[in-house]
């Protein structure tokens, strides 16, 4: 039976992605921690029921939905930063509905400090955003008991995520935006934004070949071409 749940899953996000994945192995794109969604590759109707959501809560109380197996590999990535380097990263925004990203895209927009370029830059078109798969984690700091949430006080702390960064592939995580990658990704530097991609042997790969997730993408269609 889970086989062919697993079958019918494999046919649907085959016959749901474009034409550009179409040789890339089911095996592949069977695997829910690689789906790739961004401007182009918009997150499938199905989702939600594919995947096992969670709630997380943060230091400070909120509660956040997660994908459960994110979840815990962000909390262990959470304790060793802690423990290890004395960086405290906390869940900022994780899942997003549709209509959620609509709010934000809406109130950013008519903000005069932010306004719809500052969109463009930052924030995906709903029904593109990584966050709608519970696979995303937007992380905010907690430094001498301060919180930054901030974007570009964020940005500021290069050492500090530069030290995050460094982890993320232990646990199964890459940093998606990354800077000078603007062009591939359709969004700037985003330190904060991590994504959970299932395999820490594959998040290395990744991460030690300086590559984004399309490219990743771009690199299996050359090889099942
Ligand atoms: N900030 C990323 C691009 C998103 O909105 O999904
Ligand atoms: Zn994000």
């Amino acid at each position: 039976m889970k086989k062919v749940i697993s079958l019918l899953v494999a046919m649907f996000l085959v016959a749901s992605l474009p034409a550009a994945f179409a040789e890339i192995p089911v095996e592949i794109l069977d695997n829910p921690y690689l789906i790739l969604v961004n401007k182009e590759n918009k997150l499938p109707d199905e989702w939600t029921s594919m995947v096992n959501f969670s709630v997380g809560k943060n230091s400070l109380g909120e509660l956040h939905i997660v994908e459960a197996e994110t979840l815990e590999q962000f909390e262990a990535l959470r304790a060793y930063l802690l423990e290890t380097e004395g960086i405290q990263i906390e869940l900022d925004s994780i899942y997003r509905s549709l209509d959620k990203q609509q709010e934000i895209w809406d109130a950013w927009s008519a903000d005069p400090e932010l306004g719809p370029e500052y969109c463009e830059q930052y924030l995906a078109p709903v029904g593109c955003s990584e966050h709608h798969t519970g696979l995303a984690i937007d992380v905010f700091l907690i430094k001498d008991g301060e919180a930054i949430r901030d974007n570009d006080a964020m940005i500021a702390e290069t050492e500090i995520f530069a030290k995050i960064h460094q982890h993320l592939a232990e646990f199964g995580f890459i940093l998606h935006y990354l800077p000078g990658k603007e062009d591939i990704t359709g969004y700037s530097y985003e330190p904060w934004h991590l994504r959970y991609i299932g395999n820490p042997a594959l998040a290395k790969s990744i991460t030690t070949a300086g590559i984004t997730f399309e490219e990743y993408y771009d690199l299996l269609q050359s090889t099942f071409n």
